[in-house]
């Protein structure tokens, strides 16, 4: 077991699959030390794990290899999910590799770029509702119910189950020790969730004494869950006009509200929101600073980590992982408009030092 490389798959023996899984190689993402933004910080050591290195770009790709597998273990004949993004590309990718059709409904103008066609090019079918994603959501609920086809979003526990493999792979990472805090940005609330369920197995089983404390970061104009969190409410109350530029988590009605709740106050953890300045703020700060390209959603959990330690919340001297959920090439426009442009110059030397000022 502790020979096979660090993947999805290495923990098999904790996963649902019997038989042999549809992947493409997912898991076994890079922890980054976060050297200069850490040190700027002032915080003793603060990792990246750095999700966007999986096949499609995100971390949905360790639930989808599970998902997906189950569903042709189950003898479904396709798969759907509605998604901001993110989840549509990695279930095309995957249906594709098992020869399944995949259905998938995306809230219209609010995808980002890379994931639209990432979900067009791998062959889905692909449907753009004139609604946000809470309402895609329900709709592909009613659908999947009555048409059986095999629903794929993170209300099925077998994604949920794949996903939990970031938090066994962070723990090898780091020896076997296990991290004060792990951050996560959150949407559906799935991830955090997910990666909670995976830390208590683990406890369960002896191979850890602890768990982190789990942390969720949500963007300003869409933060039902650290609401409840901060007002201490029994449950989640839905945001019903979610804005954010960080489109993978605009969010107002995380299916797994009740997880998430358990998850962050059974860790004593927190939550907290960041605007959208702060998190592009830290999309270049991780970018320029410590050669990491994420998508916004996922440079949240870092722009969360920075305020909570400036407003004291969180002790410099913890050792803490962020989880960066999606690769910086997922979103493209978002860059594009906050970047200056190319500087265009002739096709001679002398050109070339000028616009260079050398
Ligand atoms: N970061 C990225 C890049 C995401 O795409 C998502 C969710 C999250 C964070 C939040 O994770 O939902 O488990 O709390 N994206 C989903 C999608 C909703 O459809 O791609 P969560």
């Amino acid at each position: 077991w502790l020979s096979k490389p660090i993947s999805v798959w290495r923990y098999r023996e904790l996963l649902p699959v019997s038989g042999s899984p549809v992947t493409l190689h997912e898991g076994g993402t890079p922890l980054y030390h976060l050297q200069r933004i850490g040190e700027e910080l002032g915080v003793k050591e603060l990792y990246a794990k750095h999700e966007g290195m999986n096949p499609t770009g995100s971390f949905k790709d360790r639930g989808m290899t599970v998902g997906v597998s189950m569903a042709m273990q189950l003898g479904m004949s396709s798969v759907a999910c509605a998604s901001t993004g993110n989840t549509s590309a990695s279930l095309s990718a995957y249906g594709a590799k098992a020869g399944i059709p995949v259905v998938v409904l995306l809230p219209s103008g609010k995808v980002a770029l890379g994931k639209v066609a990432q979900a067009l090019m791998h062959g889905a079918r692909v449907i753009s509702i004139r609604g946000n994603f809470d309402r895609a959501l329900e709709m592909v609920r009613d659908l999947c119910e009555k048409k059986g086809i095999y629903l794929l979003n993170s209300v099925n526990p077998y994604r949920l189950e794949g996903q939990k493999t970031i938090g066994f792979e962070t723990i090898d990472q780091l020896n076997g020790e296990v991290p004060d805090r792990m951050v996560l940005p959150v949407g559906n609330a799935g991830n955090i969730s997910a990666v909670y369920k995976g830390l208590l197995e683990l406890q369960e089983l002896g191979f850890v004494d602890r768990i982190p404390m789990m942390t969720g970061i949500q963007a300003d104009g869409s933060q039902p869950v650290v609401k409840a969190i901060k007002g201490d409410l029994p449950e989640v109350v839905p945001d019903l006009n979610p804005e954010t530029i960080a489109t993978a988590i605009r969010i107002g009605a995380p299916v797994n509200a009740e997880k998430v709740l358990k998850a962050i106050r059974m860790s004593k953890g927190t939550a907290d929101s960041v605007t959208d300045e702060e998190i592009l703020a830290m999309q270049r700060d991780l970018a320029q600073k410590e050669g990491i390209g994420v998508e916004p959603a996922s440079a949240a959990s870092v722009a969360g980590v920075k305020k909570l330690i400036e407003s004291g919340e969180i002790d410099r001297n913890e050792r803490i992982v962020c989880v960066v959920t999606g690769h910086l090439l997922k979103d493209p426009e978002t860059v594009i408009k906050q970047c200056a442009p190319p500087i265009e110059c002739d096709a001679t030397l002398e050109s070339l030092l000028a616009a260079l000022h050398l």
